[in-house]
């Protein structure tokens, strides 16, 4: 079974399956596919270990019973939001109360801002960011799947460490 299990939510549109597939296969998709849930496996070597992360991508638009099951079933979740919609970033505090509620406890996540390549298009500043993940005792990163992405494995990987320290 795996190491770790992760769960990608956020809003529509954020850009979670950009991040996931550019996680796995440093590419962008630019196409916008509104995506049917998927568990994708990921080997690697991490810290000198061998590793097997399962990453759940989620249907954003999917707010339905079935998505507690997803939140049951991950040990950690990635939080995205998009720097240019201010409603995905409301989005968020709500979500991490959902998902604590149903957990019982306070869970392990990561706060993504995406999309910071549209820093024209910017509604959502830094700090604003900083402030939610303090508040959820989470560690944040501002990502652009398009843009090259170099720090994007750096947060699959932070989640995957604090799952195990648990
Ligand atoms: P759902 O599966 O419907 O919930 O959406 P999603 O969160 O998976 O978003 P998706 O990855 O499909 O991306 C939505 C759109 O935003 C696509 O057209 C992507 O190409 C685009 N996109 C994703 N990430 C970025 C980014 O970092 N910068 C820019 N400019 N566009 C992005
Ligand atoms: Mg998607």
């Amino acid at each position: 079974s795996a190491d770790s299990k992760i769960c990608v939510l956020g809003n529509p549109g954020v850009g979670k399956s950009a991040l996931v597939v550019r996680f796995l296969t440093n590419r962008f998709i630019w196409e916008y596919d509104p995506t049917l849930e998927r568990v994708y496996r990921h080997q690697t070597l991490l810290d000198e270990e061998p590793t097997l992360m399962e990453i759940l991508d989620t249907a954003g638009y999917d707010d339905s019973i079935h998505q507690e099951g997803n939140i049951r079933w991950a040990e950690g979740y990635i939080l995205v939001y998009a720097i240019n919609d201010r409603l995905s970033f409301e989005a968020v505090a709500t979500l991490k109360q959902h998902l604590d509620q149903v957990k019982k406890t306070s869970v392990q996540c990561v706060l993504v801002g995406n999309k910071v390549d549209l820093l024209h298009e910017r509604r959502v500043t830094t700090d604003e960011g900083e402030l939610l993940a303090q508040e959820m005792a989470c560690a944040f990163f501002e990502t652009s799947a398009s843009d090259g992405g170099e720090d994007i494995p750096e947060l699959f990987y932070e989640l995957h460490r604090d799952i195990k320290r648990r």
